[in-house]
């Protein structure tokens, strides 16, 4: 007879967890989610999700049980007792946030996850980690699973790191461009190509290591995408000083297939719950093995980054005439990048509020990070939609590239504003466009004019 297929779990229900979780029982698993906060459960069973991801609402609501049509393979709780007597393989997708005032990852949810399930594990199962954690952590974990799990050897580690971007979640995770097991046994390793056999059937790479290959593959991935990005806006500071053309120079070193061209759009930077601090956790921890040398290089990388945000303001500032008191400004964009409702570590939000520190009246617009962003920064003005906000603005901001300002009117805005200035933090929207219907526009690391 044929073996059943493994019975998967996900621990936190996160932007991670929650996708991973639809994604399995998309691909025909009988799928348990579980988080410890009741209300994200209550959502999420009634087949809603509590952030914006194109296609993940759609997901759930074909697999959630007791939705009609659904397939029923995806249920949530709130208990650990039942998902240690449901799962062969679990995977735990808590969020590691970076530590208040210190560079270091906060492990704690991880560790209080695998701390509540371990002693309830009577049958076997295969604990799979898939949070960004500091190298060594799996090593640790697989130790403390050893020493709580009541059915032994039977319960195991293994490292699986996640390369999901936000925006295309759902898109990555079924049909991501590589798999990264870390492992110690065959077992484990046949377990998760079985879990991961859709995707590899279509031509996935899945990659077989070992456990600190597994967790340094993630940071080293973020941390490479990081340099591409501050290297690009390195050579916009070079193109500002030279009146070259940041876009048009990524483009042709893009050309180079062992450049290429992705991920060298020169901005305001990176931000996001993932970039900005995994870097520092990678810093902290190479610290703590002492090869931080190694690393150095990141600081800089890091630095880039920020002195993008500050150099947004300072140029707002000069270019509505040295001082922004009591200047309107009108910012186009909240959240980190589009395509998202986040605004966690937002360069668009943090430029904002700058400017509003330094005695500007700014309205923000974004088409989904509203509500994210006015909890965060209350005393911002905000508006309805793009035309309401630029109105009567001395300077309009573009700062998260959503495809809604691509298609703006410049005719249109230009009768709404007081001046037609505006400043293209993104490099996204087409000067001549703008200026042929009498804007001044400026966009960073490109000619004036
Ligand atoms: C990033 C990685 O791309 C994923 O592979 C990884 O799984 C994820 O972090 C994670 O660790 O969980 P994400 O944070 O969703 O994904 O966002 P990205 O698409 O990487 O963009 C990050 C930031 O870089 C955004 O603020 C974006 O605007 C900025 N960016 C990106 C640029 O400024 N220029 C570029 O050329 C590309």
């Amino acid at each position: 007879a044929k073996a059943a297929r493994p019975r998967i779990t996900v621990i936190g229900t996160g932007y991670l967890g929650a996708t991973h979780a639809a994604a399995m029982a998309e691909l025909g698993f009988e799928v348990l989610g579980l988080d410890v906060v009741p209300e994200k459960v209550e959502t999420l069973a009634r087949g809603e999700v509590p952030m914006y991801e194109p296609g993940l609402a759609e997901l759930l609501r074909q697999h959630v049980e007791g939705i009609g049509g659904a397939s029923g393979r995806l249920r949530f709780t709130t208990s650990y007792e039942e998902v240690a007597d449901f799962g062969d393989v679990h995977f735990v997708c808590v969020n590691t946030p970076q530590k208040h005032g210190e560079y270091a990852a906060d492990m704690s949810y991880v560790d209080a996850a695998l701390d509540s399930l371990a002693p309830l594990l009577r049958r076997p199962a295969l604990v799979v980690g898939k949070s960004t954690v500091p190298v060594g952590s799996a090593d640790r974990l697989a130790a403390r699973l050893a020493e709580l799990a009541p059915v032994g050897e039977d319960a195991e580690l293994a490292w699986n790191p996640e390369f999901l971007r936000e925006g295309f979640a759902v898109e990555d995770t079924l049909h991501p461009d590589r798999i990264v097991v870390g492992v110690r046994s065959e077992r484990a390793e046949g377990l998760l190509r079985e879990v991961y056999a859709g995707p590899i059937a279509e031509g996935s790479p899945f990659v077989v290591t070992d456990f600190p290959t597994a967790e340094l593959v993630k940071t080293a991935a973020n941390s490479f995408l990081a340099t591409k990005i501050s290297f690009i806006n390195a050579m916009a500071e070079v193109c500002e000083a030279a009146d070259g053309d940041v876009v048009r120079l990524a483009e042709a070193i893009g050309y180079d297939d062992r450049i290429g061209g992705k991920f060298l759009r020169a901005g305001i930077g990176f931000g996001g719950g993932c970039l900005p601090k995994d870097l520092r956790a990678f810093m902290a921890r190479a610290g703590e093995l002492g090869a931080d040398q190694a690393l150095t290089f990141l600081r800089e990388i890091d630095s880039i980054n920020m002195r993008r945000r500050s150099h947004m303001v300072e140029l707002t500032r000069n270019a509505v005439g040295g001082t922004l008191l009591g200047k309107r400004v009108a910012v186009l964009g909240a959240t980190f990048k589009p395509d998202s409702d986040d605004v966690r570590d937002s360069p668009a939000l943090n430029v904002a509020g700058q400017l509003h520190l330094q005695g500007a009246q700014v309205t923000v617009y974004d088409p989904k990070g509203m509500e994210n962003a006015r909890a965060i920064f209350p005393t911002l003005g905000y508006a309805p939609s793009a035309l309401e906000a630029v109105r009567a603005a001395d300077v309009v901001l573009h700062l998260t590239e959503w495809r809604e300002f691509r298609e703006l009117d410049p005719a249109a805005l230009g009768e709404a504003v007081a001046e037609r200035l505006l400043l293209d933090g993104r490099n996204t929207l087409d000067p001549a466009l703008w200026r042929k219907d009498g804007w001044r526009f400026r966009a960073l690391g490109r000619p004036t004019a």
